[in-house]
């Protein structure tokens, strides 16, 4: 699909079915730094840090910023979390049972992430509520003025927390960053800031909507729901089958066409701008045989819901992980959960990027 901007008189398109989400995705035509694409305008002191992040470059620097955080996110390293996460759903849960009702986002699926990712960077327990006001302002449409205020109380608290580790430096991800930081070549300061920025707002906003999109898809599906009970070594096909089915990120993050030329029989000119729809890809029915099903048992599901090509999701292998141990937890402890309201009152959150429920009672 495609829209003319008013001005500029370049064009803005949006690309829904699976081969062609794919497609844009894995095409380095379509570039992602914005001071490549409007170098008049933006420059490294006017690009906000989170957008000095991987999520936001380019080969060669996109490869150098992955690879300085890569080695900690492979699937080995991951599964070695596995024990800690279950602790941590073990003890969310145990929290939840002295509740006659739960507001499962704020009880369980949002602590789970936020505790694993802010051990995993070394951000003390004390000040892991305040994330997450910063981090939905990051992702959610608001105010610029107040976007801008909390972003600068999230700047300044992290060069806090910076402080604190190059005096006492710790076995976490913080501080093998600041050694790199150290070095001066290796990564700037801003970047640092946006390296730690793009995953906390990464594991605040995307796991927990896993966790509650996929407790909604179960309930609402009770047939899945009892095969999966029944045979527990389905739970990792079951979070592919909720991915694909509600994923949480909802539409990939912007790209531009850094020439003109011909794609799928559209021409594309030089600062074209073009998104994704990796929910949309994931109900293709050339791809999906009832797309609009969930079914627990695809056989196979090469879902979008982490994108494709280099920036396909640093944090998939521990998304996966805490969505296969979170769900199982709670099936365990709390087998005959259900919900608390009639369906019709569940409000899903005004965000463009994000899907997720506002309050799941
Ligand atoms: C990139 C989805 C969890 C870290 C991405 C992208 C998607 C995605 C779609 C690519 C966006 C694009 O190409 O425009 C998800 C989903 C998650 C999840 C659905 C949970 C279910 C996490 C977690 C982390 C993380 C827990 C924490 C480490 C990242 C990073 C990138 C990324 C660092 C940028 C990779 C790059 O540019 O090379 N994610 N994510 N994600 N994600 Fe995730």
């Amino acid at each position: 699909a495609k829209v003319n901007f008013v001005s500029g008189g370049q064009s803005s398109w949006m690309a829904f079915t699976y081969e062609t989400a794919e497609a844009v995705l894995k095409d380095d035509r379509f570039i992602k730094d914005m001071r490549t694409v409007f170098p008049n305008d933006i420059t490294n002191e006017n690009l906000p840090p989170i957008a000095q992040s991987m999520l936001f470059a380019d080969p060669p620097n996109h490869r150098r910023l992955r690879s300085l955080v890569q080695s900690g996110f492979t699937p080995k390293k991951i599964e070695s979390f596995r024990e800690r996460i279950k602790e941590i759903a073990e003890e969310q849960a145990e929290l939840m049972s002295k509740k006659d009702t739960i507001e499962f986002i704020e009880d369980y699926a949002f602590p789970i992430p936020i505790r694993v990712i802010c051990e995993l960077i070394g951000v003390p327990v004390e000040d892991q509520e305040k994330f997450q006001r910063w981090s939905h302002a990051i992702v959610d449409i608001g105010d610029a003025e107040q976007y801008e205020q909390i972003m600068s109380e999230f700047i300044q608290y992290l060069d806090q927390l910076i402080q604190q580790k190059k005096e006492f430096p710790k076995n976490d991800l913080l501080s093998d960053l600041i050694k790199a930081e150290e070095q001066g070549d290796r990564l700037t300061t801003k970047e640092l800031h946006g390296i730690i920025m793009l995953m906390i707002v990464a594991g605040h906003e995307t796991t927990v909507n896993l966790i509650s999109n996929g407790l909604l898809a179960l309930l609402t599906h009770p047939s899945q729901l009892e095969l999966l009970k029944k045979e527990p070594s389905l739970y990792k096909q079951a979070v592919e089958e909720i991915l694909r089915y509600n994923g949480p990120v909802e539409f990939s993050t912007d790209r531009w066409a850094n020439e003109d030329f011909l794609f799928e029989g559209q021409q594309v000119k030089k600062g074209d701008h073009v998104i994704v729809s990796l929910a949309s890809a994931g109900h293709d029915p050339n791809v999906f045989a009832n797309a609009d099903e969930f079914q627990i048992k695809r056989e196979q599901s090469p879902h979008l819901a982490f994108g494709k090509g280099i920036h396909y999701c640093l944090g998939a292998p521990l998304a996966r992980l805490e969505g296969e141990v979170a769900l199982q937890t709670l099936f365990e402890k709390f087998p005959d959960v259900r919900l608390a309201t009639d369906l019709k009152y569940l409000q899903w959150r005004e965000s463009f990027i994000i899907r997720g429920l506002k309050s799941f009672p």
